[in-house]
């Protein structure tokens, strides 16, 4: 059945909001609250997350932090800590994230959560406490579309070989091992990576380098869809602004870049495969203004997110849940 066939009794579906129905607008019907309508939100979400990929509810009364909690979690799933982390977070309650700690005036490009590892949640859930004056958006994209759109040449390439990435911690250049692992303690480091098929070496000044062959694609569990899913073009050095590129790549050469990434047998990625993989997603990209009070829910191997640059406060929080390899 089609989604705007689907009749409910507590909330409604706003179909004029997007035309590809991502995301999906879900309003309350004569201003219930989330509490009292959870059991047909839950019905909405088993039967459409995996179509649409996404859902918007608005008008829910719910506020702040606790009632994100409580929301993410009346679906039965536990929270997942964010583990073996990529950008600075902090964790505001029980499995409760503020979004990345990135500079207003950066732009985070789309991705998928951790989709630069071998585990990854297939369940986000984003909520604005506060909505920025002036951009702040958290663009989402079609990951199967990406997919389809992303010229064969490329996509069999990165899909033949897989993906190397690599990341050196600390330094005063990207986060340091202990916040990325959430620990001090090296061995419980070693224990992850031995578990995670991560590759990792301590260097002489006591910092950390890592190196791990992940997918450049993936399937979809539940419906088979062959969807893009890395974060090559966030982990690539032509990531960098050219001038800060030039710089760091004099300074602690290329191998001890931050981040860095490369195909799966080591040989470098072209330039140009990542402009067009980042044009591609730019195609794909869907945005709206956000609302205080809008919970936002993925399923996030179908859609990918992103942050745009912003002035004034902004809150935007974040929890995930039911791991996947
Ligand atoms: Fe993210």
């Amino acid at each position: 059945m089609s989604i705007n066939q689907l009749v409910f009794e507590t909330i409604k579906i706003d179909s004029s909001f997007h035309n590809s129905n991502l995301p999906t607008l879900v309003l309350p019907i004569n201003s219930i609250e989330w509490q009292d309508c959870i059991h047909e939100i839950r019905q909405l979400v088993d039967q459409q997350l995996h179509c649409t990929g996404g859902l918007l509810f608005r008008g829910f009364s719910v506020n702040g932090v606790e009632d994100f909690n409580e929301f993410a979690r009346s679906f039965d799933l536990e929270l997942l800590n964010y583990n073996y982390a990529s950008t600075p977070r902090t964790e505001v309650t029980n499995g409760v994230y503020t979004s990345s700690e990135y500079p207003a005036h950066q732009v985070i490009p789309l991705h998928n959560e951790q989709a630069y590892t071998l585990n990854w949640p297939l369940k986000i859930w984003f909520h604005c406490v506060t909505a920025s004056e002036q951009g702040g958006e958290t663009p989402i994209a079609d990951s199967r579309k990406v997919y389809q759109k992303i010229s064969p040449v490329v996509r069999e390439r990165f899909k033949q070989h897989g993906l190397l990435y690599v990341r050196n911690y600390g330094n005063g250049l990207d986060l340091p091992w202990q916040k990325a692992f959430g620990t001090d303690d090296k061995a419980q480091v070693e224990k992850f990576c031995h578990k995670n098929q991560i590759q990792f070496i301590w260097k002489d000044d006591g910092e950390l380098q890592t190196k791990q062959i992940c997918q450049a694609v993936a399937v979809h569990p539940k419906t088979n869809e062959t969807i893009w899913f890395n974060q090559a073009h966030l982990f690539h050095v032509s990531n960098l602004d050219e001038n800060i590129r030039e710089t760091l790549i004099s300074i602690v050469g290329i191998d001890n870049l931050p981040r860095n990434v490369y195909y799966g047998d080591g040989s470098p990625i072209e330039n140009e495969a990542l402009d067009h993989v980042r044009e591609v997603l730019d195609e794909c990209r869907v945005s709206f203004p956000w609302q205080q009070g809008d919970i936002m829910m993925l399923d996030n191997m179908l859609t990918a997110h992103g942050r745009c640059s912003f002035s004034g406060d902004r809150k935007v929080i974040v929890a995930m849940a039911e791991p996947h390899s």
